[in-house]
């Protein structure tokens, strides 16, 4: 069979580009298929994009392979293209022939009703069939295309940063060690597990973080940016939170927590906007199905400037407020999603942007203030998802680096000499930030579980397909 010859659905319903009366062959799934008396309609999903076709078969005696033809089987059609007598399509098949490819039987589980999503998370090989994933995952798609888009158009490079990594970039421990060690029987050395016997002689793991080869990339090339899967083995079952995400990295030489905010600010915008404009049938979809507000809700964060406020401005405020948290507040303490969405959702009613944190609950590679209290850090806080981004200046005197490492306690800050001497060869001012991508596309979506947004999540106790 020739299958170069197929016409993709998007081709006909998205673009328009195919004349009434062609030929075309249409190979996809079967969503349902129905045959009546003298006329038989199988409505087909090629992935291609949201819409299905219709085709109809007038002659359905003569294919009496249309019996085996069941929801969820994949099929070629044949035909010519017309316009739809119907409602709900501009256009359809008269199908001339229609063969069986691939059979599905009743067990199928994707009959045609409305399934939870937590049954299709058990079911994730066959999830990204449906309306929703396949949206879901075509909009990431597209927005990950507009994300190299933005930063390439920009003069920023992409840096491809090792997810095998030596360093714990943000110091919380949180990380998933890859050895050869038998574990039956791992060398011990002092009552300790002798790394220096594992593949690569020192202790290794998957990377939280592409930063500090970043910062390496950008006290070189400038711009720059990283874009791909960072894992945390931080044991919390939050509908934000996975243990393998995607997260976007610029770092730029030459710029202040300042720019650092303008570039979080202007990148989400028009992130925003890319997804108004370019992914208009994902968010029509998202916006009947999902969240109502979808489309509003970006426009009025592209139009709205976000709010800035200090770390000790957000705690006067959330200390006054007189609502009842969960967390403490108050100076010192680290803000908890509930804070976050008090902040966004109640207060200033968009995304706000909150910098200069405590010394000791950020990570040791903020730029100290004078007050010898703060850092410049900053995290902008979004409506529902609470935190999207975490970014700060980093610190780039050397004797100030050091010192900061060792009162956090930092480990091994021998093998950390490389990312030292970026602070005494030709040091300059520094900054960038991390987007949890999984967590833009949440905000996008409106969809409320970041295991919904992912293909194939991986959260604690689980790390099927
Ligand atoms: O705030 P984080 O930990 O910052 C960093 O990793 C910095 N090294 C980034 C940088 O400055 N280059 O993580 C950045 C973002 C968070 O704001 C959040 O959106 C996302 O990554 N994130 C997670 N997303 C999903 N699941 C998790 N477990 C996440 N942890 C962080
Ligand atoms: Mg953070």
């Amino acid at each position: 069979m020739d299958y170069k010859v197929r016409t993709k659905i998007a081709r006909i319903v998205v673009d328009d580009k195919v004349p009434v009366d062609s030929e075309v062959t249409i190979l996809g799934l079967v969503r349902t298929a129905r045959i009546g008396k003298g006329v038989a309609f199988v409505e087909v999903n090629d992935g291609s994009c949201m819409g299905n076709i219709q085709g109809v078969v007038t002659n359905p005696d003569e294919f009496p392979v249309l019996e085996k033809i069941l929801t969820g089987a994949s099929v070629r059609m044949k035909g010519r293209l017309i316009l739809s007598q119907g409602k709900g399509q501009k256009y359809e098949v008269a199908v001339q022939s229609i063969n069986l490819i691939g059979e599905a039987d009743s067990s199928y589980p994707l009959q045609k009703k409305r399934h939870s999503l937590e049954f299709l998370r058990e079911i994730a090989h066959l999830r990204v069939r449906t309306n929703t994933f396949g949206a879901v995952n075509r909009i990431r798609s597209k927005l990950s295309y507009a994300i190299h888009t933005y930063f390439q158009e920009r003069g920023f490079y992409y840096i491809h940063t090792p997810i095998l990594s030596a360093s714990d970039c943000e110091g919380a421990g949180d990380l998933f060690t890859v050895t050869t060690l038998d574990l039956l029987k791992p060398p011990i050395k002092e009552g300790q597990v002798d790394w220096n016997e594992d593949f690569f002689a020192q202790q290794v793991y998957l990377s939280v973080s592409g930063q500090f080869e970043s910062e390496v990339a950008a006290l070189a090339l400038g711009d720059v940016y990283n874009f791909g899967p960072t894992f945390r083995a931080e044991n919390s079952n939050t509908a934000r939170h996975a243990s393998e995400f995607w997260m976007i990295e610029p770092e730029m030489a030459w710029a202040e927590l300042e720019d650092d905010m303008d570039l979080a600010e202007d990148f989400l915008k028009w992130l925003f906007q890319f997804a108004l404009e370019k992914c208009s049938d994902e968010m029509d979809f998202f916006g009947k199905w999902v969240d109502k507000e979808a489309r509003q809700t970006l426009e009025s964060v592209v139009n709205a400037e976000f709010e800035r406020i200090t770390y000790t401005e957000a705690q006067e405020i959330l200390v006054k407020c007189g609502e009842k948290f969960e967390y403490p507040v108050g100076w010192g303490q680290d803000m908890q999603t509930e804070h976050e969405r008090y902040l966004t959702e109640k207060k200033f009613k968009r995304p706000v942007i909150v910098y200069d944190y405590p010394a000791e609950i950020k990570s040791f590679y903020m730029r100290a203030n004078d007050d010898g209290k703060t850092v410049r850090g900053m995290d902008v806080l979004v409506p529902r998802v609470g935190e999207i981004i975490g970014g700060s200046q980093r610190e780039e005197r050397y004797d100030v680096l050091l010192d900061q490492a060792k009162r956090h306690g930092i480990p091994n800050i021998e093998n950390y000499d490389w990312y030292f001497d970026l602070r005494k060869y030709g040091s300059a001012p520094h900054s960038g930030f991390g987007l949890g991508y999984d967590r833009v596309v949440m905000y996008i979506t409106g969809m409320a579980n970041i295991r919904d947004v992912q293909p194939f999540p991986r959260v604690p106790r689980w790390a099927k397909f």
